[in-house]
C-alpha cells in the first residue's frame, strides 16, 4: 500500500471478525514499529502481545473498574462514565490481539518514542489489511501493580500504547479533520 494511502485510510477499528491474526504478521507489525525514530536512538521499547482471550477480558473489566474508581484528571465525561458502566462493554471490542508497547527506560522521551512506534505499527496494520485502535482506556490499569503483574511488565517499564489488532468486520467512514492551525514564519 502506498504511504499516503495508508495515512489517509487508516481508521480506528472497533469491530473485528473472530479470525486470529497470524503470529508472523504480528511480528511484521512489530518490525515496522521498531523502524520508528527514537530519542538518542535508544530504541527503548518492548512489546507484550496478548492473544489470551480470558486475559483480555480480565484487562477490560479491571480497566473499566479502575477508571470509574480513579478517574483521570479532569474527570470522566458523563458519556464515558455511561460507557464504562455498561457491563458487557469490552474496551477491546473483541479484538483477537493486543500489543502493549512499553518504554524500557525512564527516558524523558519515553512516551514520544513509544507513540511513534505505535503509529508505525498502526499504519503497517492498515497496509496488511488489518484494523487497529489505540485503547487509552487500558493505560491506567496496565500501569498499576496488578496490571504489570498480569502482563509481566516490570516496575522499571512504562506501558504507553495498548494497540488492538484484528481483521476488521467493518470500517467506519473517515473522521473529519479540523482545519490545521498553521502559522507561516518567513518568506
Ligand atoms: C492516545 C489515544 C487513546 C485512544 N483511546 C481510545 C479508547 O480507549 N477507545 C477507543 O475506542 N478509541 C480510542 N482511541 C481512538 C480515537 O478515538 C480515534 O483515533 C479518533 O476518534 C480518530 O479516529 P481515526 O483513528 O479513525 O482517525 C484513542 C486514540 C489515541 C491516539
Amino acid at each position: 500500500m502506498e504511504l499516503q494511502q495508508a495515512i489517509h485510510t487508516r481508521r480506528a477499528i472497533r469491530e473485528f471478525t473472530s479470525e486470529p491474526v497470524d503470529k508472523a504478521v504480528l511480528r511484521r507489525l512489530i518490525n515496522a514499529a521498531i523502524q520508528a525514530p527514537s530519542a538518542v536512538n535508544e530504541q527503548a521499547w518492548s512489546f507484550t502481545v496478548v492473544l489470551d482471550q480470558a486475559l483480555l477480558g480480565r484487562i477490560s473489566s479491571d480497566s473499566k473498574a479502575h477508571l470509574l474508581r480513579t478517574p483521570p484528571p479532569g474527570a470522566l465525561s458523563h458519556h464515558l462514565q455511561e460507557i464504562l458502566n455498561t457491563p458487557n462493554f469490552d474496551i477491546f471490542y473483541g479484538a483477537p490481539a493486543l500489543i502493549v508497547i512499553s518504554s524500557t527506560t525512564q527516558s524523558p522521551w519515553a512516551v514520544e518514542n513509544c507513540s511513534l512506534a505505535a503509529e508505525n505499527l498502526m499504519l503497517a496494520a492498515c497496509g496488511e489489511g488489518l484494523g487497529s485502535c489505540w485503547i487509552g482506556f487500558a493505560q491506567a490499569w496496565l500501569a498499576t501493580p496488578e496490571g504489570r503483574t498480569a502482563l509481566g511488565i516490570s516496575a522499571g517499564q512504562l506501558p504507553v500504547a495498548p494497540i488492538i489488532v484484528g481483521h476488521p468486520k467493518s470500517v467506519p467512514p473517515p473522521v473529519p479533520r479540523k482545519e490545521p492551525q498553521i502559522r507561516w514564519i518567513g518568506p
